[in-house]
């Protein structure tokens, strides 16, 4: 007898079809996304780029459950992202674009914190939990009780992750995650995001403007323009799609030389292998 075959909705993990983004502002209407499709299998590491106000953040926020999108289906898991149960919320973990830890908590308690809002479980497993996340991200006890003043730009992205995984999600969203950390950090930052995924198993969403954490990370790139995802795939085939934006945000100087070092690397190195194609 054979094995039934799993269906493909198995490997969903987002599914974003018919998005609409409109927002009301004094001088009428802000359409931000306008009938967007964007569907992401388990374990891809799926970067989101596109230029500023694009609806980046937005859109990692509506995947979160924080912001309701005007129109259109966007499912996380097979549920509503957002909802309240413990299982909802314990499905997305986000790295936010400014998160900024609490300055009033030491670096566990931000750590424990989500785990410590649930209410469910008792102070001393909460504080065993964190400290596993803790050590997780690279960082040891000694700086459990630290207050966020006294760490590096590294160390609060690191404790910040770990925030982000004190529920053990499934799925991370990671908002400009080297923004700001000088090249080592940002080259450290980014072998922990790649072990962690490799480790967990995880299903990462991450937008960035840093083409090297780009093209060290990603195994799939979706590019935001004209309001939708206008093409995914492969780093080489998103970079061959002509569009106007791609050719000045790969092809300028920046895109150059960070394509330059992707060329030094090794053919087939990059797990990236789909065919381009939009929203998918
Ligand atoms: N709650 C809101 N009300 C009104 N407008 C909003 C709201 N949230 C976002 N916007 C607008 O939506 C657009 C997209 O914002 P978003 O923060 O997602 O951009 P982004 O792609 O993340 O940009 P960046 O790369 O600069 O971070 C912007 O023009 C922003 O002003
Ligand atoms: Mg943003």
């Amino acid at each position: 007898m054979s094995m039934p075959v799993r269906p493909d909705t198995d490997a969903t993990v987002v599914d974003i079809r018919g998005l609409w983004t409109v927002f009301q502002s004094a001088d009428g209407e802000q359409v931000v996304h306008r009938d967007l499709q964007l569907h992401i299998d388990r374990g891809e590491v799926l970067s989101l780029v596109g230029g500023s106000g694009t609806g980046k953040t937005v859109l990692l926020r509506q995947i979160l459950g924080l912001e309701k999108p005007t129109r259109g289906h966007v499912e996380v898991l097979g549920q509503e992202p957002g909802e309240l149960s413990a299982s909802g919320a314990a499905n997305v973990g986000m790295l936010f674009q400014h998160g900024a830890l609490f300055s009033a908590f030491s670096v566990l308690e931000n750590i424990a914190f989500p785990l410590r809002e649930l209410k469910l479980l008792p102070d001393e497993l909460i504080r065993h939990a964190a400290l596993v996340k803790l050590q997780m991200v690279g960082l040891g006890p000694q700086h459990a009780n630290k207050s966020p003043a006294d760490l590096s730009g590294g160390m609060i992205k690191r404790v910040a992750l770990a925030r982000a995984l004190i529920m053990d999600p499934p799925l991370l969203l990671l908002d400009e995650p080297t923004a700001g950390l000088d090249p080592e950090a940002s080259d450290s930052f980014c072998d922990l995001l790649r072990g962690l995924h490799r480790e967990l198993g995880l299903t990462v969403v991450m937008v960035t403007h840093d083409l090297d954490t780009l093209f060290d990370l990603s195994t799939r790139i979706a590019v935001l323009a004209d309001q939708k995802v206008i093409v995914t795939g492969a780093a080489r085939e998103v970079i061959a799609y002509p569009h106007p934006f791609i050719h000045e945000y790969f092809l300028g100087g920046r895109g150059q030389r960070a394509l330059e070092a992707l060329h030094d690397k090794p053919a087939g190195q990059s797990p990236a292998q789909q065919a381009p194609a939009a929203g998918r």
